[in-house]
């Protein structure tokens, strides 16, 4: 695990999205996993713009969320997939056919998370991985006691998600009680991983997800298993990190971060 600390959310968001491209343009069929949140926004923002003006190429690219709620079809503006279009897939050339949520709609959800797992698998595996993290640690929706070996799955979701997420729903009392979620299991098997939290609220979750032990109470910190795992925090969000020195030097020391000191913020 790498964790970089950046001076500001505008300049995280950006090393992520630089990320991005540089995977998509070694791998230009990138099977890429897509996190939602207000804290992807800005990543989305800034690949939206480098497709703009850079003309960054999403013809090959495959894409899979996270996760979906329950209940909410893809026309509702409250869903998951709506908000990918609204900030990422209407901006991009990415090819319809080749964009996957999962069916939060699906007459049998058990067998839609079978499947959502084989259409991963059928696609070659995810190569790069975007996440955030939630307050109570989860990734996707993994909420606190998700298996670390768990596959995609319906997950009833906590009070605290609930009084987190309701404020984005148009009517925040209908938010859904469940979602469908790939599980930590399958995130841990994509090729690489990069989770991207700012702000202050996020401090000690990261500390504690980074830093303390692995433990199926926060998911996030299973993280710590993969091979190829960055976390990329604003200087808020490090806040609390016991290392926050060392990971300093390592971004300003090692070879492979050089083309990315000079990432503008913001
Ligand atoms: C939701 C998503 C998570 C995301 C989290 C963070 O709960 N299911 O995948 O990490 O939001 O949200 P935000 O970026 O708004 O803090």
């Amino acid at each position: 695990m790498e964790v970089i600390i950046r001076p500001d959310a505008e300049a995280a968001a950006d090393l992520t999205a630089r990320l991005v491209q540089k995977a998509l343009q070694d791998k230009p069929r990138l099977v890429l996993g897509l996190a939602t949140g207000r804290t992807m926004e800005s990543v989305y923002r800034r690949l939206v713009e480098m497709h703009c003006s850079e003309k960054l190429d999403f013809s090959g690219v495959a894409t899979f969320n996270l996760d979906e709620y329950v209940g909410l079809a893809s026309e509702n503006s409250d869903s998951y997939r709506h908000y990918m279009e609204r900030n990422l897939f209407q901006h991009v050339n990415l090819r319809p056919s080749n964009v996957h949520l999962p069916d939060g709609i699906a007459v049998d959800l058990d067998a839609e998370c079978v499947r959502y797992e084989q259409a991963i698998r059928d696609s070659g595996g995810i190569d790069l991985q975007l996440l955030g993290i939630g307050s109570d640690g989860h990734i996707g929706f993994n909420e606190p006691l998700s298996a670390l070996q768990s596959r995609t799955r319906v997950k009833a979701l906590t009070p605290a998600t609930i009084e987190q997420n309701a404020w984005h729903f148009s009517v925040p009392e209908k938010m859904p009680r469940r979602a469908l979620t790939m599980g930590v299991g399958t995130i841990l098997e994509c090729r690489r991983c990069i989770l991207l939290a700012t702000g202050e609220a996020k401090a000690e979750i990261i500390a504690a997800a980074v830093e303390g032990p692995i433990t199926s109470m926060i998911s996030a910190s299973a993280l710590q298993l993969h091979p190829h795992c960055t976390i990329i925090v604003d200087q808020p969000a490090g806040g609390c990190l016991r290392g926050a020195d060392y990971y300093r030097w390592i971004f300003d020391n090692e070879p492979e971060w050089e083309p990315y000191r000079g990432a503008r913020q913001g």
